[in-house]
């Protein structure tokens, strides 16, 4: 399985992302979608990044009835993009209709992995509102295992986590992880953040990176930085 860095195109028009992609020239970045520039730019803004080379990750997080899920990603199959995600809190079944619904009628589809907790939930968010009252470290796991067990591809974490996903869900179980910073940079509202080459050490698949790339005086640079620290 291949380990990359996903640049979160957090961007609220077509035209600033593709100003932003420009700067690349040749090198195509494995590009992350999210809520944001998909409401605002439409499914076009897939086909225009997926014509320019780039994998896409369409970050929309799909919790809904697992008919309603299994037609949507039926939807989102067709646009072509690499990966894309639920919330494991749909359940089980929910996980397994988006599966369906995603799978072409070929047999290929896209990377389907699960959000576990989001990280803006924290213990005592999850007890007072969500009124679950495990520790939520056994919560994120519990939601890994139902993902893998529906048989999706992996899950979003904290890169804190990939090595425990990975041993209980297996190796080729793939952990995507935000919250990524580089060593004295600015930390924004991320809790618990993780550089490059520590997500590296601790097994994380893919690395999902925003304002440290987006906001960067030179993007390109931080991108190669990146790549160099996560790769080598
Ligand atoms: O700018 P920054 O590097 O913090 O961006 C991280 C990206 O990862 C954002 O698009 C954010 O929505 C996303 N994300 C996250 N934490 C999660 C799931 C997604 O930061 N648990």
């Amino acid at each position: 399985m291949g380990k990359d860095v996903i640049i979160a195109c957090d961007f609220d028009s077509a035209d600033k992302t593709i100003e932003f992609l420009d700067r690349f020239e040749d090198k195509k970045p494995f590009v992350k979608i999210g809520m944001e520039l998909f409401y605002a730019a439409g499914p076009s803004i897939v086909s225009e990044i997926k014509r320019r080379g780039h994998k896409i990750f369409l970050d929309l997080k799909l919790h809904d009835i697992p008919n309603t899920v299994k037609k949507a990603m039926s939807v989102l199959s067709h646009l072509g993009v690499d990966m894309c995600n639920v919330h494991a809190a749909g359940t089980k079944r929910m996980m397994q209709a988006a599966l369906e619904g995603l799978t072409r009628p070929d047999g290929t589809r896209p990377l389907l992995i699960a959000v576990t907790q989001l990280t803006s939930t924290d213990e005592q968010t999850m007890r007072d509102d969500l009124l679950i009252d495990r520790p939520i470290d056994e919560v994120v796991m519990h939601y890994a295992h139902n993902a893998a067990d529906s048989g999706l591809d992996g899950v979003v974490c904290s890169p804190l986590e990939a090595g425990k996903v990975h041993s209980i869900c297996g190796g080729n179980f793939v952990t995507v992880t935000p919250g990524i910073r580089f060593a004295g940079g600015e930390v924004g509202d991320q809790k618990r953040v993780t550089t490059p080459a520590m997500a590296k050490e601790l097994g994380s698949d893919y690395i999902v990176v925003g304002r440290p790339i987006t906001a960067a005086d030179d993007p390109v640079a931080a991108y190669d930085r990146c790549i160099k620290e996560f790769i080598g």
